[in-house]
C-alpha cells in the first residue's frame, strides 16, 4: 500500500515500484480472485501493452494503472465504463492544465489535448460462456512527464502543455475521483449521461473521417455515437455501425 496515496472505498490500491504491465498483474490477480475495485498502480512498466497489440512506452514519472472491475452485466457494457473512464481522464487532465488547452475525447478512448494524444485505456475483459463478465480491467496510461516522439501519432504530456507542478499520486487520485462519480451515475441513471457528456468533449463529430478496421479502412462522416458507444459513420449514404477501430481526421476537428 502506498501512505502517499488516498483512494475512496470501494478502491483498494496495489502498488508497485517496477511490473512488466499493470493490466497484466491486474489480469494474474483476477485470476487469484482479487475483489472488485482493486487498482494496481506502478511507477515503472517494462512492458507497458496498448491497443491491438502495440507497445505503450512507459517514461518514467508518468502514471501507469489498472482497474480491476466485476461489473454485474454482459460484456457489451464493458465498452460504455471504457468511456466513464476515458470521460475521468479527460476531466482530470482537464483539471491539471491551463484553462486555455483544449481537452478532447477521441473515440473510443483517448484523450487528447490540443489534438494531441496525451492518455490511452487499454480495456481486457474475461467472461462467462453466456457473456457475463468474471472481471474487466481497465488500464490507464497518462502522460505526465514525457511522451514519446518517435510513434506513429503525435503525443504530449501534461509537463509539455504547461501544466503546473502536477504528480503522479495527484493525477492518480483526481482520476480514480472523476471515474468513481461516472461510475456511480451510469450504476444509477445508465448509459446516457455518460453519452451525453463524452459527446461534449469528443472531437470530429459532423467531421470527415478515417476508420481503420481488421479488414478495410472506410472514409466518412462520423455522426454520433450510439446508446451502446458504437461509432456511427455515414459511408456512402448508409450508416454503419462501429464497434472496434482505430480512427483517423482527414478534414480539420
Ligand atoms: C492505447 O492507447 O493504446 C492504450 C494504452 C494503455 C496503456 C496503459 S499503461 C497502464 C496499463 N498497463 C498496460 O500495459 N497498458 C495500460
Amino acid at each position: 500500500m502506498s501512505d502517499s496515496v488516498k483512494l475512496p472505498s470501494p478502491f483498494k490500491l496495489i502498488t508497485f515500484d517496477e511490473i512488466d504491465s499493470t493490466n497484466a498483474e491486474a489480469k494474474r490477480m483476477a485470476a487469484d480472485g482479487a475483489p472488485d475495485g482493486t487498482v494496481v498502480w506502478a511507477r515503472r512498466q517494462t512492458a507497458g501493452k496498448g491497443r491491438r497489440g502495440r507497445e505503450w512506452v512507459s517514461g518514467e514519472g508518468n502514471l501507469f494503472c489498472s482497474l480491476l472491475l466485476r461489473p454485474e452485466g454482459h460484456a457489451a457494457r464493458a465498452m460504455q465504463l471504457s468511456f466513464v473512464s476515458a470521460l475521468g481522464m479527460a476531466d482530470a487532465v482537464n483539471a491539471a492544465l491551463p484553462r486555455h488547452c483544449q481537452v478532447h475525447c477521441k473515440w473510443p478512448n483517448d484523450v487528447l489535448v490540443e489534438g494531441r494524444k496525451i492518455s490511452g485505456l487499454l480495456l481486457e475483459t474475461e467472461t462467462y460462456p453466456l457473456g457475463g463478465m468474471k472481471w474487466l480491467v481497465i488500464g490507464v496510461g497518462l502522460n505526465i512527464a514525457s511522451h514519446p516522439e518517435n510513434i506513429d501519432f503525435t503525443a504530449t504530456s501534461l509537463t509539455a502543455e504547461g501544466a503546473p507542478e502536477v504528480t503522479v499520486e495527484m493525477m492518480l487520485e483526481t482520476f480514480c475521483l472523476r471515474f468513481l462519480a461516472g461510475l456511480v451515475t451510469w450504476k444509477n441513471l445508465g448509459f446516457e449521461p455518460i453519452r451525453k457528456a463524452w459527446l461534449k468533449r469528443a472531437c470530429g463529430i459532423g467531421k470527415e473521417i478515417t476508420v481503420q478496421l481488421p479488414r478495410e479502412t472506410i472514409t466518412g462522416e462520423f455522426k454520433t455515437m450510439d446508446e451502446d458507444g458504437a461509432l456511427i459513420l455515414l459511408h456512402n449514404g448508409a450508416e454503419r455501425r462501429i464497434t472496434a477501430g482505430d480512427v483517423f481526421f482527414t478534414s480539420p476537428r
